[in-house]
């Protein structure tokens, strides 16, 4: 994957005591921010689970309030810079943006701060967890960088204004890279740009330009392209029929959490975000602040986060053990979540996992 050659690349020109040592003891370290109303609770289930696993994993856990800059704007704290620096890997649980002038969201903050360009979300069927839908496998790959959300409007008179939506082939282009990569490297077969260049010709028309370049350097991955529009109707009708999909970040933004409500919703879905100096896998659903602090949080897409990021960092055994007894633990159906149907609490539905997962090999 390009994004690994760099960083093994830059962690060679650049070692740093942090990672000599870890590399030397063959842990791993990882940022850790918790964040805010459940964030608390399913971070410590994610932490408990990898102990339970022996994941050779260490944790440095950093808060992300903002600090109030020189210009009376809220910013990240530099703690998050030098941890991410040091660890180029990290884990975050829900952030709750601050309402009020001056405060930007925080997400799209550190999605900026660290040039996370592409937006991986797996979406696969629970079993136990009975949907409209079974045997969903695919994964969307969204443009985390541009497009409608490049944040370019202004008015133009009184009563107009404009947007504008920004593609370039530079981000077009590792998108696509790393959606081809990403395929090969999960065993997938096929590689969907999604677009609308039969309309939006020069800025759709370039992304589809530069997956079409991609694809063919990737022979051996299936191409195809399809309209948004025919994507959405497929979807609802047979989303069996998906495997990989890439598009520009409206596209993504939308078909992403349409894709969640095929397994069940965001409490379930993990997400990862890829960048060019670092990765941050975070779960997609918010603080939950009508349970905060009661012990009813389901860990699971926090989880399925950890096993992505796990994967991510060439530690695909532990990732598959965590993985297979978090899944076990829900088609099982004794210790579940209220939001799963359930009445367990959040540490019954923890401490099974890491029962499960002691016992697999
Ligand atoms: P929410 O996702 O926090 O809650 C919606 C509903 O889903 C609630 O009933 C909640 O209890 C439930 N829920 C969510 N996650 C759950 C979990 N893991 N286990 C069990 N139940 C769960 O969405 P809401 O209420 O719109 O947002 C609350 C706050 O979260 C806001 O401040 C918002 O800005 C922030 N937020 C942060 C996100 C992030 O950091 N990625 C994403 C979405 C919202």
């Amino acid at each position: 994957m390009a994004f690994r050659r760099a960083l093994k690349r830059l962690l060679q020109e650049f070692p740093n005591q942090n990672s000599r040592s870890y590399a030397t003891e063959g842990r791993q370290l990882v940022t850790m921010i918790p964040g805010d109303g459940i964030g608390p609770e399913i971070s410590q289930a994610v932490k408990d689970i990898f102990s339970a696993a022996g994941a050779p994993v260490d944790w440095e856990d950093v808060d992300v309030t903002p600090v109030k800059g020189p210009d009376g704007n809220f910013r990240l704290p530099p703690k998050i810079f030098e941890s991410m620096d040091r660890t180029k890997v990290g884990l975050k649980g829900p952030l709750a943006t601050p309402i009020g002038k001056g405060h930007q969201s925080l997400n799209l903050a550190l999605r900026k701060a660290f040039s996370l360009y592409a937006n991986v979300r797996p979406c696969k069927s629970i079993e136990g967890y009975k949907t409209a839908y079974s045997d969903v496998d695919l994964v969307t790959i969204r443009e985390n960088t541009e497009g409608e959300y490049s944040g370019i409007e202004h008015v133009i008179v009184d009563g107009v204004v404009q947007s504008i939506k920004k593609i370039t082939e530079e981000a077009s282009m590792r998108v696509a890279e790393y959606a081809f990569s990403y395929a090969r490297d999960n065993n997938r077969d096929t590689v969907t740009a999604v677009h609308k260049a039969n309309i939006m010709k020069m800025t759709d028309g370039l992304f589809l330009k530069c997956c079409r370049h991609v694809a063919e350097q990737n022979k051996d991955i299936k191409f195809k392209e399809m309209y948004l529009d025919t994507v959405c109707l497929n979807m609802v009708q047979d989303p069996t029929q998906f495997d990989v999909l890439v598009m520009p970040n409206l596209y993504g933004d939308i078909l992403s959490d349409l894709c969640a409500g095929l397994i069940g919703g965001l409490g379930v879905t993990p997400s990862g975000n890829i960048g060019q100096d670092g990765a941050i896998f975070e779960s997609v659903h918010g603080t939950a602040p009508d349970i905060a602090g009661e012990d009813k949080a389901n860990p699971t897409a926090l989880l399925l986060s950890a096993v992505m990021m796990l994967r991510y960092m060439g530690l695909g055994q532990y990732a598959r053990r965590i993985e297979t007894s978090c899944f076990d633990v829900i088609r099982e159906g004794r210790f579940l979540t209220g939001d799963l149907g359930g009445s367990s609490k959040c540490s019954e539905f923890t401490g099974e996992i890491c029962r499960k997962v002691q016992e697999i090999e």
